[in-house]
């Protein structure tokens, strides 16, 4: 039997991702590995064979003998919190990717397939190009960015196949809903559950592809078994794009309520829109799924998910500059 790795396999791309192959693509196994700090074991799909470890600190190589393709999404995407826990960015989304990258090559894994983000393009011109260059504005970009080029110089000297993803915005069910630093539309579900506004930074006005994973799927098994997709770095995201605030509306007419409170503006990117180009003839990604149908499947799902409590840092690496709505009390 063939076999996959997918590493972040409690979270949303993760497990979405491996019940798609398992219901697809029946000839892989499939081996999985997460340490349940953001994804939950209940979402990993049966008939994975799971292993709980710290990719960053964990002795994962073992696992990855004689894997074909290897989806590598763990990481802890709070881009908005990453200033302020630094050191615990660069360990889970950089040297962690490390501890992956020489998996892969000690065991010649046929293709690595990485989630990088957005976030690489930092305040370039929208919509974001591949070929743009890259100009982060936080620690979790340059992790990311960090990363692309470590993968690419493993491809030029070790021969190593890689694709390297890029995804805007991608929501749906699985979607951590309990973290307070990531994932708005998880976060406002999370609030309109618990009785709270869906709290929005600064006015509303910045711009997000959202894209609903439903649609990622089909693309992603692309990236790690299509010749297309070799050695290519490509967006991933929604050709449609929508205020912050426009999106709280869609959400609020889903739910059916729901009354907004604005915060302090937080340091981000303005408007983070993708170009489609690559995706669409590289990987035949296409936008199907409306916000409002994707957001009513994902309301659906959180309305039904246990009374968890929302996940909070106690302590910060650095305190200085952090927003009030994030002080510890
Ligand atoms: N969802 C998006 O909108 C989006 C956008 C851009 C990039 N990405 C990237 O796509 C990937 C998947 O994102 P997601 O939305 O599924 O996130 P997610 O948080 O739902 O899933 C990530 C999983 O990785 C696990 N994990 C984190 N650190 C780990 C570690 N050190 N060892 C083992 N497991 C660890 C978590 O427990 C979680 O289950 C990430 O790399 C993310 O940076 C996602």
């Amino acid at each position: 039997m063939k076999k996959i790795v997918i590493t972040g396999v409690a979270g949303l791309l993760g497990s979405r991702m491996a019940e798609w192959i398992l219901a697809n693509h029946p000839e892989y196994s499939i081996v999985g590995i997460d340490d349940l700090s953001g994804g939950y074991l209940d979402q990993v799909p049966k008939g994975v064979n799971f292993h709980q470890i710290d990719i960053s600190t964990g002795d994962i190589s073992e696992l990855f003998k004689d894997a074909q393709i290897v989806y590598h999404f763990a990481a802890y995407a709070a881009e908005g919190l990453s200033p302020f826990i630094r050191k615990f960015n660069y360990n889970c989304n950089l040297v962690a990717t490390a501890n992956v990258v020489n998996a892969c090559i000690q065991h010649s894994v046929g293709r690595l397939v990485f989630t990088s983000s957005m976030a690489v393009y930092g305040v370039g011109k929208p919509p974001f190009k591949e070929s743009d260059a890259p100009a982060p504005i936080d620690p979790y970009g340059v992790a990311k960015y960090a990363c692309e080029m470590d993968i690419q110089i493993a491809g030029e000297q070790h021969g190593l196949d890689w694709c390297i993803i890029r995804p805007h915005n991608v929501y749906g069910r699985n979607q951590n809903i309990w973290d307070r630093y990531r994932n708005v539309l998880g976060i406002w579900m999370y609030q309109n559950i618990n009785g709270l506004p869906f709290t929005i930074f600064g006015d509303g006005s910045q711009q997000r592809a959202f894209s609903c994973i439903d649609d990622c799927l089909l693309p992603l098994w692309k990236a790690g078994t299509d010749a297309r997709a070799s050695k290519q770095i490509i967006n991933i995201g929604s050709w449609k794009y929508y205020t912050i605030k426009e999106a709280s509306e869609v959400l609020k007419k889903v739910i059916g309520s729901g009354q907004t409170k604005h915060e302090e503006a937080r340091h981000e990117v303005k408007d983070a829109l993708p170009s489609h180009e690559l995706s669409v003839s590289l990987l035949d990604y296409e936008d199907t799924t409306s916000l409002q149908a994707g957001l009513t499947d994902m309301w659906n799902w959180a309305q039904q998910q246990p009374k968890r409590a929302q996940q909070s840092w106690k302590t910060y690496e650095l305190e200085k500059g952090i927003y009030s709505f994030w002080k510890n009390k």
